[in-house]
C-alpha cells in the first residue's frame, strides 16, 4: 500500500501502525512522489491526504482513477471537511477516514477495501475464463464447414443483428451463440438463456416477458422477464423451434418493435436486446406443417448460419480427439493416452449421431479407462456402429416367401441406400465406407434396382 501526507509524523505513525499489521507499506510526503511510485510499481490501495502542499489529495485520487483503475483509493480528511469527503467518494475513492486516524478504524477498513481488491481481482479472472470458454480459442475444427462458421461469426458479431443458428444436438450452438455475445460491443453486459423448449406455455410467457404483481395466482410480486434482465445485452432463445403459438406472436411483436409489456400488465417496456435464436429442427418444415408462424420465420432468417453435423467434417475428428484428450487428462490428473491409427480411423467412421457432445463424453470415458496407454480399437466397444434406418434389422420373422437370398438382398439394399444417403449421393464416398469398389457398387446399385428417389438426402 502506497501512504502519501505532508505530515512526517502522520507517515511514520501510519507506517508503524501498518507494518505491525503485516502491510507492506510505502511512504510518499507529496502528490508527485506517489505518482513516481506508482508509475514504479503496482499498489492495492493508496491511502492519502486531502490538503497538501504541491497537489491535493483529490487530483491524486483523479490521475490514479485514470491511470491505475485498480488501485482502491482511500481518503483521509480533518474533522470538519466533510465535503471533501463526499467529494472524494464522488470521485471514485473506495472509502475516506477522519483524522486523527484510529487504529483500529483504519485497519478495519483498509481490510475492506483489500476485500473489495480481491473481488475485482477475481471477477476479472473470471470474465477472462467465460471470454476464453466462449472464444474462438476454444472452438476445434479447421474443416471447410467450419472456417465457412467461423466467417459469418466473424461477420454478424459485433452488429445488433439476429441471429438464428440451426444444427443437430451437440453441433455447438450453444457455443457459438456465446461465442457472438462476447465477440459483440455487448460483451460486457449479460448474457441471458433461455431454453424455450423446457417450460410448460404459461410460464415461458412470464419467464420471457415477466409479469405484473396479481397477475395470475401465484403471482404476489413484480417478476422481471428474460428480455428485461438481458437490457444491455444479449439473449439467448434455445430450442426456438419449441415456442407455442400464443408465445410466438408475441415473440414477433418485440423483434418488430423493441417493446412489449408484461403479463398482466399495460404498461410498455422497452428494451435494448439483441436475440440470438438456436434450434436443431428445420423450422421450414414446421412452418409447412403448421406449428410455427410464417411471418416470425422469416423474421428469424435475417442472418441464419448453419452448423454442420460431425459427420460431415470428419477431417475435424482427429483435432477434437486431441484436444478432448488433452483437456480430459488434465482435468482428471491422468498421462494423456496415445492412439492407435486403427482406433483413429474407426473414431472417424463413426457416424456420431450425437455430434461433438457425444465424441467429448466418448473422450472422457476412454481417457479415465485408458489410465495413460494406447487407445486401441480393442477399447471402442461404446462406439456403436453407425444408427440404422428403422427396420434395417432383420428377424427370422422378416424371412418372406424369397427366403434367406431375399432377406439378405433387403438389408443389402438398405445399407447401400444408407451409405448412400450419408455420402450425399457421391457414389465413390459410398462405395469406400461400404469397403468395396465403386464399380462393385454399381452393379449391386443395377441388381437391386436401387433409385435415386430411394434416397432421400438429408
Ligand atoms: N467446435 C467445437 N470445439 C470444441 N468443443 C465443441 C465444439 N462444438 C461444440 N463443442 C462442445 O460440445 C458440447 C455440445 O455443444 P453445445 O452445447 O454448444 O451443442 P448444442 O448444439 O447446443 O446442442 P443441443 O442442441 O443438444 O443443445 C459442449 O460441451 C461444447 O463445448
Ligand atoms: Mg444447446
Amino acid at each position: 500500500m502506497l501512504v502519501v501526507d505532508d505530515d512526517r509524523a502522520v507517515r511514520t505513525a501510519l507506517s508503524v501502525n501498518l507494518r505491525k499489521a503485516q502491510y507492506d507499506v510505502a511512504l510518499a510526503s507529496a502528490s508527485a512522489e506517489a505518482l513516481q511510485l506508482l508509475r514504479e510499481s503496482s499498489y492495492d490501495v493508496l491511502l492519502t491526504d486531502v490538503n497538501m502542499p504541491g497537489g491535493s489529495g483529490l487530483d491524486l485520487l483523479a490521475e490514479v482513477r485514470t491511470h491505475w483503475p485498480d488501485t482502491r483509493v482511500v481518503v483521509m480528511t480533518g474533522f470538519g471537511s466533510v465535503k471533501d469527503a463526499v467529494g472524494a467518494m464522488k470521485a471514485g475513492a473506495a472509502d475516506y477516514i477522519i483524522k486523527p486516524v484510529e487504529r483500529e478504524e483504519l485497519l478495519l477498513l483498509l481490510d475492506r477495501a483489500l476485500r473489495t481488491r480481491a473481488l475485482q481481482r477475481e471477477l476479472a479472472q473470471l470474465r477472462h475464463e467465460v471470454t476464453e470458454k466462449y472464444g474462438f480459442a476454444n472452438m476445434i475444427g479447421i474443416s471447410a464447414p467450419m472456417r465457412a462458421v467461423y466467417e459469418q461469426v466473424e461477420a454478424v458479431a459485433d452488429s445488433n443483428a439476429l441471429v438464428l443458428i440451426n444444427g443437430e444436438t451437440g453441433t455447438g450452438k450453444e457455443l457459438i451463440a456465446h461465442a457472438i455475445h462476447y465477440r459483440s460491443r455487448r460483451a460486457q453486459g449479460p448474457m441471458v438463456a433461455v431454453n424455450c423448449g423446457a417450460l410448460p406455455e404459461s410460464l415461458l410467457e412470464s419467464e420471457l416477458f415477466g409479469h405484473e404483481r396479481g397477475s395470475f395466482t401465484g403471482a404476489t410480486r413484480q417478476h422481471q422477464g428474460k428480455f428485461e434482465q438481458a437490457d444491455g445485452g444479449t439473449l439467448f432463445l434455445d430450442e426456438v423451434g419449441e415456442i407455442p403459438a400464443s408465445v410466438q406472436v408475441r415473440l414477433l411483436r418485440v423483434l418488430e418493435g423493441g417493446t412489449f409489456t408484461r403479463v398482466g400488465g399495460e404498461t410498455p417496456v422497452k428494451v435494448d436486446v439483441r436475440v440470438i435464436c438456436a434450434t436443431n429442427r428445420d423450422l421450414r418444415k414446421e412452418v409447412q406443417a403448421g406449428t410455427f408462424r410464417a411471418d416470425l420465420y422469416y423474421r428469424l432468417h435475417v442472418f441464419h448460419i448453419k452448423l454442420p453435423p460431425l459427420r460431415e467434417r470428419r477431417d475435424d475428428i482427429p483435432l477434437l480427439v486431441s484436444h478432448f484428450s488433452k483437456k480430459f487428462s488434465e482435468r482428471h490428473l491422468r498421462k494423456e493416452p496415445t492412439i492407435s491409427a486403427a482406433a483413429m480411423r474407426s473414431l472417424q467412421a463413426h457416424s456420431w449421431p450425437g455430434n461433438i457432445r457425444e465424441l467429448e463424453h466418448f473422450m472422457e470415458r476412454t481417457v479415465l479407462l485408458a489410465a495413460g496407454g494406447e487407445i486401441t480399437t480393442a477399447q471402442l466397444p461404446e462406439v456403436e456402429p453407425p444408427a440404422r434406418p428403422a427396420g434395417t434389422s432383420v428377424s427370422i420373422e422378416d424371412i418372406g416367401p424369397g427366403g434367406l437370398p431375399s432377406a439378405l438382398d433387403q438389408v443389402e439394399r438398405q445399407l447401400i441406400i444408407e451409405a448412400l444417403t450419408e455420402a450425399g449421393g457421391v457414389q465413390a464416398q459410398a462405395a469406400r465406407k461400404l469397403g468395396i469398389s465403386r464399380s462393385n457398387l454399381n452393379y449391386r446399385i443395377g441388381r437391386l434396382n436401387i433409385r435415386l428417389q430411394d434416397i432421400t438426402f438429408g
